[in-house]
């Protein structure tokens, strides 16, 4: 087993451990942990949002702090910081989204701060997250989005038993240009196996 809830999953604060992390909700402590790489064009690059300031960071865990982090309502989101036990600070973050109630299906992300990248703190972190996503009585399938030129994330998705199943040509138009994504996905039955 890859992770210890802490308290059900009814109560708020959300605590998933692994051995190296401390999966939580971001708070606006954390500020000066994102802004490291929410402020990082290397990070960015390939996820949704652009460049932040530090402003933006706070506007950003002022949003996450409205989030339900539990999926039970299509859109229902959830965003968790990675804190390395060993320093206390923030050095990457998993999403997921209720993409739709009556698929139940969700959509999973993983960001790691650039000074912490091919340490295994992605895999560790997504891993845990999955288990705990696929916790979630509505959801029996998880995929992630992954523009292709982005093959490092692909690896950490076949690495978390995740599957190619589609390359979409020119789906998403995205910081000025037509991006072409791959998705993967995994079934609750397929995890464990
Ligand atoms: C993709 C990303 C999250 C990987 O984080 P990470 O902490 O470095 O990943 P890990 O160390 O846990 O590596 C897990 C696996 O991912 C793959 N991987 C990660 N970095 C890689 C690289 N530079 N080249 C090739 N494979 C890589 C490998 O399969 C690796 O397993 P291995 O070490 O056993 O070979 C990180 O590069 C990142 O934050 N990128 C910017 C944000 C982003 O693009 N997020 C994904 C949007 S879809």
């Amino acid at each position: 087993m890859r992770l210890i809830f802490q308290g059900s999953l009814n109560e708020v604060p959300l605590i998933l451990d692994t051995e190296r992390l401390r999966l939580r909700p971001i708070t606006s402590k954390d500020t000066g942990d994102l802004l490291l790489y929410h402020s990082d064009p290397a990070v960015v690059r390939y996820i949704p949002w652009t460049v932040r300031s530090s402003a933006e960071v706070e506007t950003a865990i002022a949003n996450y702090a409205t989030l339900p982090m539990a999926l039970n309502h299509e859109g229902d989101s959830i965003v968790l910081g990675w804190e390395l036990k060993s320093s206390g600070k923030v050095i990457g973050q998993s999403n997921a989204s209720l993409v739709s109630l009556v698929n139940q299906t969700a959509d999973v992300g993983w960001v790691t701060s650039r000074g912490f990248w091919r340490q295994g703190y992605a895999y560790e972190a997504s891993a845990a997250f999955i288990d705990f996503v696929f916790s979630q009585a509505v959801v029996r399938r998880i995929v992630a989005n992954i523009d292709t030129r982005n093959p490092e994330s692909a690896r950490l998705a076949e690495k978390l038993k995740m599957r190619l199943e589609g390359e979409f040509r020119q789906s998403i138009f995205t910081k000025g240009e037509w991006c072409d994504m791959w998705q993967y996905a995994v079934l609750r039955e397929e995890i464990n196996q």
